[in-house]
């Protein structure tokens, strides 16, 4: 067996994890569903789902993954496979791997736009309008521009036509990525953390500080927008839409039901601690979006375009604050060019450090239980990446279509899976020892009747909602980049089976000679 990589110090992994889960997420995502849920309102049951669900599944997974480490794995197939002595259960740790790699091929993706902005702000060539009436003119330039780099002007009703521009930057995003895992855990990861985490929190105070000296012309200033975050209104907590959007926020901000906690916990050492680890992560997460990512795009649009405004930006698109509302701003203030670069260069660094987190599930594992290099793995990665990135590119609907079914869905049933398997299925009280043994800070006794009773029942109340809501309606739409996709998904789960039989047979072979 190849001997598995190290994480090089603490604070390197601390930052790695940091990196994993700061991500799009924190600064595009999060603002745009407070904004369109409720507002502080939204801050109540996401407080609530952090606690019962976010934290305790993210100790469950650091738990998970220190064990897989320490027998040489580093995905759930394995770990999933020692806790539950059935042939199946190998298959169903798959989605840990599965559920990273099909996120990464639309991420990236997203992640090279922000690179492209940046970029194109420096250059000055993004568009600039001056301030007219009417949030909806004024925004035009801007979305025209989204809708052209994306392609979304194709007269086809299949494909997107981007500009060879944006397919060029696609491909320099993914050879940076590439790169940074061929030079593997520590020397690569670990050390990209190192630079990027300080980067993205010194990008993120000067915006920040820029936000809050920001007035508009009818005198809105930060506390207008800081206002529109925090002040609750509690008639949103009676709709359950608020609910799943809060708890899905948690679990994609923290980067928790995807497996990627898992590999990046089974590099540390059989006897380190994951306790505070976790904590510390997510303590660092959570500040990089409730503080940072909640001061910067919210509260600059309300500043500019009032509650009303904000609130008709955010519910017609997941990008619309980000890439729209932003940069409008940026034109209209001096050096708006220069934090216009800065916004997107963040967004660039964020992004990066979580999208080379969601490939290494995959190399992972097909180091760990294909015996492949990492050279070989990562080439193995790239060609994949390379060619399936062309769906989210080139396919209308495809990218949504991923996002709900693997981004929303799956990482529900993953977390629930690794919960049961842990808890119910392993051993609760191994479970717990597991969890607890050689820890900085202690568990707080509670988090087991978290961990075993509340937290996989939030999760089926979750799918139950799910199921309901939103499954017959998702499953009734129909086109030809919706079914693509859905082949895609199909495909990548074929393969996954393949590939795990040809490893076990392997394995038992081994095992008789
Ligand atoms: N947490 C990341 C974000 O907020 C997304 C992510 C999920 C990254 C899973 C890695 C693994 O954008």
């Amino acid at each position: 067996m190849i001997k598995r990589e190290h994480w090089g110090s603490r604070i390197g992994l601390i930052l790695a994890v940091a990196g994993n889960a700061i991500g799009l997420g924190n600064f595009l995502r999060f603002p745009v569903q407070a904004a369109d849920n409720g507002g502080g309102a939204f801050m109540i049951p996401y407080m609530i789902s952090l606690l019962l669900l976010g934290i305790p599944l993210l100790w469950i997974e650091w738990a998970l993954g220190r064990y897989g480490g320490a027998k040489g794995h580093g995905t759930a197939v394995a770990v999933f496979d020692y806790m539950w002595k059935n042939p199946v259960a190998k298959y169903l740790g798959f989605l840990g791997v599965l559920i990273p790699l099909i996120v990464v091929v639309y991420y990236t993706y997203i992640e090279s736009w922000t690179l492209l902005y940046s970029l194109s702000s420096l250059i000055d060539s993004l568009p600039s309008t001056p301030m007219t009436d009417g949030v909806e003119n004024y925004l035009k330039p801007f979305e025209n521009f989204l809708v052209e780099k994306i392609g979304l002007n194709s007269e086809s009703s299949i494909f997107l036509m981007p500009p060879l521009e944006t397919y060029i930057f696609f491909l320099i995003t993914l050879l940076m990525n590439l790169y940074i895992l061929y030079r593997g855990v520590s020397a690569g990861i670990e050390k990209v953390a190192k630079f990027a985490m300080p980067a993205i929190f010194i990008m993120a105070i000067i915006l920040m500080v820029r936000v809050f000296t920001l007035t508009s012309p009818d005198g809105r200033n930060f506390l207008d927008g800081l206002g529109f975050l925090w002040n609750p209104d509690f008639s949103a907590l009676s709709n359950p839409k608020v609910w799943l959007a809060a708890a899905g926020q948690v679990f994609f901000t923290l980067s928790v039901g995807f497996g990627a906690i898992l590999t990046y916990a089974s590099y540390i050492k059989p006897k380190d601690d994951i306790a505070l680890n976790g904590l510390a992560g997510a303590s660092v997460n959570e500040f990089a979006e409730v503080i940072l990512g909640g001061s910067i795009a919210i509260t600059a649009s309300v500043i500019f375009f009032g509650i009303a405004g904000t609130e008709l930006i955010a519910s017609k698109g997941a990008f619309n604050l980000g890439f729209m509302s932003l940069p409008a701003i940026f034109a209209n203030i001096p050096f708006g060019q220069f934090f216009s670069f800065i916004w997107f260069l963040l967004l660039f660094f964020a992004g990066i450090t979580s999208s080379i987190a969601l490939s290494q599930p995959a190399i992972a594992f097909l180091e760990d239980e294909l015996g492949f290099s990492r050279q070989k793995a990562v080439f193995s990665l790239g060609a994949f990446l390379f060619i399936t990135a062309h769906i989210p590119i080139f396919i209308k609907g495809a990218l949504d279509e991923l996002d709900f079914w693997v981004g929303t869905f799956g990482l529900v049933i993953f977390a629930l899976l690794e919960a049961v398997l842990f808890f119910w299925i392993y051993d609760s009280k191994k479970a717990w020892q597991e969890l607890t043994r050689d820890n900085d800070i202690k568990i707080p006794d509670i988090f087991y009747y978290i961990m075993k009773y509340v937290a996989p029942g939030l999760l089926l109340v979750i799918l139950g909602f799910w199921a309901v809501e939103k499954l017959p309606e998702k499953l009734s739409q129909s086109s030809a980049g919706i079914w693509i996709a859905r082949g895609f998904i199909l495909a990548v789960l074929i393969l996954g089976i393949v590939l795990i039989k040809i490893a076990w047979s392997r394995r038992n072979e081994r095992a008789s000679a």
